[in-house]
């Protein structure tokens, strides 16, 4: 069965994630609704992620709303304003390093925050069950892997950063208003994303303009950390795909079947921005800089996402290097929004255009 929707609140729309998201359901979707974006505009928060779509899509159908969802008041008057009647939930502080050197605003944002949005869909919504509340989780509430394994739905959590905590901590919440309130929520827990509108304090864009602008690519200690890469837009279609069609109360792995050591990731980038410049791949390879390692920096993340593909259909699309070398292109042909984002350039526009509720 296919959920109808009518009013979409995403939240987190701005971020990297979010905005491929809202990007993917105009595009490449049957959705005829309006689609509203709750973001309070962080550093990660970015309306320029979106202008196309502020200009091809009428306030009809897209709605921008500058809001903490920390904000309880804010979060239940937009639900009645807009009449939602589904959610996809993005909103967080998204980076580990920044969870180490200030935990603070992760554990409110990610955990406060998912409360304040459950208790407004609830106290909004009732009884109803053909409404859905999706909740974004990561595949880091599963702790860290040895050599071999993969995380299923069913692996115990064991979540070891204050970021991959948070989340964790969100995520019981969600679940707990299923069982206590038979609120209607489905969860999804993916691997590594990359894509264009990465912010650059995360791997692959930040060693991607480094070695664009000559600089050292740091890899925290031996690099021989695994991650599972995924194209955003490969998950953007999961997300889409799990709020029509997801059971109430099941949680959905999505993961892109790339798994890699940084330093092989970093290396491959290399080759690619050499090849994009047409230049020899040594000097970029003599930037990579091995630097002291993350605190507690999990070993290895794995996915098995046979559930989703097995019950709801769902397929990666887009090759890995494939992937890759179209990010490369992307960060070579938006040179303005790289030199926005580098120089902090965005933020001053946002304070002077958009106000805060
Ligand atoms: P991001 O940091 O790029 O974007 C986060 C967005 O949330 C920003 O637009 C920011 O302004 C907004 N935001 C932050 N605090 C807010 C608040 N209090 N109220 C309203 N808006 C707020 O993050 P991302 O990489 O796009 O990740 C999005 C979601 O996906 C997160 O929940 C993250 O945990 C999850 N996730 C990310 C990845 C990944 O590889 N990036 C993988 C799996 C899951
Ligand atoms: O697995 C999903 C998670 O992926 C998401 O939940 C997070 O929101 C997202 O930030 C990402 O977390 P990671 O910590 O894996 O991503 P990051 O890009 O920060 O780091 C990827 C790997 O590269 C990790 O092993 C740490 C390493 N690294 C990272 C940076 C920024 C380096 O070696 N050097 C660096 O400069």
């Amino acid at each position: 069965m296919e959920r109808n929707i009518n009013n979409l609140l995403v939240t987190g729309g701005a971020g990297f994630i979010g905005s491929n998201l809202i990007r993917h359901i105009f595009r490449e979707t049957d959705f005829a609704g309006r689609l509203v974006n709750v973001d309070k505009l962080t550093y990660a928060g970015n309306p320029e992620n979106l202008a196309d779509i502020r200009n091809d899509f009428g306030a009809d159908r897209y709605r921008f709303e500058r809001a903490d969802i920390c904000d309880r008041e804010a979060m239940n008057s937009l639900f009645k304003k807009y009449d939602v009647d589904a959610v996809i939930h993005l909103a967080a502080e998204s980076h580990v390093d920044r969870s180490i050197a200030g935990p603070a605003e992760f554990i409110t944002t990610n955990i406060y925050g998912t409360f304040s949005l459950l208790e407004a869909a609830r106290s909004f919504w009732g009884d109803r069950r053909d409404v859905v509340f999706h909740h974004v989780s990561t595949d880091e509430v599963f702790g860290s892997l040895g050599e071999s394994g993969y995380f299923d739905e069913s692996t115990p959590y064991a979540p070891r950063s204050p970021y991959s905590s948070s989340k964790a901590s969100s995520d019981h919440l969600v679940r707990a208003y299923f069982h206590t309130y038979r609120l209607p929520v489905t969860l999804s827990h993916c691997s590594n994303n990359y894509g264009p509108y990465q912010f650059p304090e995360k791997l692959i864009p930040l060693a991607v303009l480094n070695l664009l602008s000559g600089r050292e690519v740091p890899v925290y200690g031996d690099g021989k950390n695994v991650r599972d890469w995924l194209y955003v837009a490969d998950h953007a279609a999961a997300l889409w795909t799990i709020v029509r069609r997801g059971t109430a109360g099941e949680s959905y792995n999505v993961g892109g079947g790339n798994e890699l050591e940084n330093i092989a990731l970093v290396r491959l980038l290399c080759e690619i921005v050499a090849a994009a410049r047409d230049r020899p791949s040594e000097p970029y390879l003599k930037l990579i800089t091995f630097v002291k390692d993350r605190p507690g920096h999990d070993r290895r993340y794995a996915i098995n996402c046979d559930k989703i593909k097995r019950e709801l259909g769902w397929r990666q699309s887009v090759k890995f290097e494939e992937g890759l070398r179209s990010t490369v292109r992307w960060y070579l042909d938006n040179g303005g929004w790289v030199e926005r984002v580098k120089t902090g350039e965005y933020k001053k526009w946002v304070e002077k255009n958009y106000t805060r509720r």
